[in-house]
């Protein structure tokens, strides 16, 4: 039995698992022998990464397409989570967007709040519950190097990613004494299709591009290498000096400097 697997139990809640960082968590934690429920609403993405993972690592699967942004998520994900022993939950699913606040779809930012702050929280209430009576579990919310400033075009995402910190950090205190690790991941630039589905365009970075970003496995990787021990997690340095540089800035400043970052990002609002 694998280390994480002995720490955390034998099964894992993982949201998001259909693309990305979030299908990169379900990889790995199969591999480390814990059995996965995956969680994002494209069914066939979902089968297909069952069955590889069922093949490659001999692990239960269960696949429960939903959509996360729905007000009665936890009762539509009820039946997912019966009789299992979840050990480890991932609140990965999440989407930006970007362009000025007042222009966009407010049904749109209306999800990306219920989805990326609501769901997450709902959901730790619902599983964590049991982790807490066993005195072993573990939870990751995924933030983002975004949640440490605002910036003008990604104003919504930013908030909602603030939340995500800050939400984590706090239950890492609260749930500290009753053995069950709290993580906030914050990742930056990851090349994945949150890029696509935000509007923003990597390929502005030019040559520079693959410096700035990461990909899923090597976030990941960092993740799981951290869990139970540092709380706040920024991978790669490059993120880890832009956090910290926001943190020295007075905030009107940061925000102003990021907004100046997101410009030059923007695929063209
Ligand atoms: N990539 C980056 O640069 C980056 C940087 C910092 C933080 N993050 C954070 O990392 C997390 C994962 O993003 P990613 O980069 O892996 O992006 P991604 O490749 O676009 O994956 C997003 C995942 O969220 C799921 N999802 C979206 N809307 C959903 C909904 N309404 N209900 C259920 N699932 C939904 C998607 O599945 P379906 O479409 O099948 O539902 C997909 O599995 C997000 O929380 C994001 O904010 C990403």
């Amino acid at each position: 039995m694998s280390q994480l697997a002995e720490r955390y139990g034998p099964w894992a809640v993982i949201t998001g698992a259909s693309a990305g960082i979030g299908a990169e968590f379900a990889r790995r934690v199969a591999e480390r022998g814990i059995n996965v429920v995956l969680v994002a609403r494209r069914r066939n993405r979902l089968e297909a990464l069952a069955s590889t993972i069922e093949d490659m690592y001999r692990v239960d699967v269960r696949v429960a397409p939903a959509d996360l942004s729905a007000r009665n998520i936890v009762e539509v994900l009820r039946p997912a989570l019966a009789e299992i022993e979840i050990g480890l939950l991932i609140n990965c699913a999440g989407f930006g967007s970007s362009g000025p606040f007042l222009d966009m779809d407010p049904s749109v930012q209306e999800s990306m709040l219920n989805l990326n702050c609501r769901a997450p929280m709902l959901l730790t209430h619902e599983i964590v519950q049991g982790m807490r009576e066993r005195g072993r579990g573990g939870v990751i919310v995924v933030s983002s190097v975004n949640a440490f400033s605002s910036a003008r075009g990604m104003t919504n995402y930013n908030a909602t990613k603030s939340y995500d910190l800050l939400f984590a950090e706090g239950l890492a205190e609260e749930l500290r004494p009753y053995g069950v690790d709290v993580q906030a991941l914050c990742p930056g630039g990851t090349t994945t299709e949150f890029q696509q589905v935000a509007g923003l365009d990597p390929r502005k970075f030019g040559p520079l591009r693959r410096w700035v970003f990461s990909s899923p496995a090597s976030v990941v990787a960092t993740s799981l290498r951290a869990l139970g021990g540092r709380v706040t997690v920024v991978p790669g340095f490059l993120n880890k000096l832009m956090v910290f540089a926001i943190r020295l800035l007075p905030r009107r400043i940061a925000t102003r400097f990021l907004g100046l970052l997101m410009d030059r990002l923007s695929a063209g609002y």
